[in-house]
């Protein structure tokens, strides 16, 4: 057991549940994000039924102010945090060719996948810091690598989604600049592609499991201090940018 403590955003279902799941039986005291009370108290009632130990904490990554209250919260009850996932995001409205996705949608997007990060990673850092050490992981995607989705040979090679796509590029970026400033702080900064997942994010289409996709994001989430930052990780390694 560790007395350390993890906040998941998005954590109410899927990946991120799966991952609050994981990083509850590795024994961290998990904060379960959720921008919904019900939905999270719900499924926090699921984990503490099989003996994790998890709070559910408001948080809407596309509000400032949601983001401040909920550092604030953790702030008074734990005073520090040891492991950051930034799960939430969204695929946006229905998928279009580039040439029609509607700049709005877009923005939508970007607030979730890209200013969401920006923003919760900003506002919990004071948390971070007071922690020994501490891990951040970007949950991203293998659709935002742009060395991928430039391969014909790549299997999402077609899959041309404007906003969703190039809202993971950009937070790539912010996975590479957070890690340059916060590497002397020793706080690393990573991002996960969890691979083609079955879950409500696309109908349920994928093919991978959601254990199979959090794996990644929790053996990043409890690196130690020789483990990498600033990279971008599938199961099998690192991907190209
Ligand atoms: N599934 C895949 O194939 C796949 C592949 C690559 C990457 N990913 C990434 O993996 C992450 C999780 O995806 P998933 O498949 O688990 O998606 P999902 O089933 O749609 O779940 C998304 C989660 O994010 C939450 N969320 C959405 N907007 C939010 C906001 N503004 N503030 C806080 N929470 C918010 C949702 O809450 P509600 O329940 O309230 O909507 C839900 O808990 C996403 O970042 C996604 O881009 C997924």
């Amino acid at each position: 057991m560790t007395d350390k403590t993890a906040l998941v955003t998005g954590a109410n279902k899927s990946i991120g549940y799966e991952t609050a799941r994981r990083l509850g039986k590795a024994g961290y005291r998990v904060w379960l994000g959720s921008r919904d009370r019900e939905r999270g108290e719900a499924a926090a009632a699921e984990l503490r039924q099989k003996g994790h130990d998890v709070r559910v904490l408001d948080i809407d990554v596309a509000s400032d102010a949601s983001v401040k209250a909920a550092a604030l919260r953790v702030l008074q009850e734990d005073g520090r945090l040891d492991v950051l996932v930034n799960n939430a995001g969204i695929l946006g409205g229905p998928v279009l060719a580039p040439s029609e996705e509607p700049v709005d949608v877009i923005k939508d997007v970007y607030e979730v996948n890209v200013f969401g990060p920006i923003r919760t990673t900003q506002a919990f850092l004071p948390l971070l810091k007071a922690a020994p050490r501490a891990n951040v992981v970007m949950v991203s995607s293998g659709l935002g690598s742009l060395g991928g989705l430039t391969d014909p040979a790549n299997e999402f090679y077609a899959i041309n989604i404007l906003g969703y796509n190039s809202s993971k590029t950009a937070l790539n970026a912010a996975t590479v600049a957070f890690s340059k400033e916060l590497a002397a702080a020793d706080i690393k900064v990573n991002s996960a592609d969890p691979g083609y997942t079955a879950t409500d994010f696309n109908g349920h289409s994928g093919y991978r499991t959601v254990e199979q996709a959090a794996e990644i994001i929790v053996r990043l989430a409890t690196l130690d201090e020789n483990g990498p930052t600033g990279g971008y990780f599938y199961d099998e390694g690192p991907l190209p940018w």
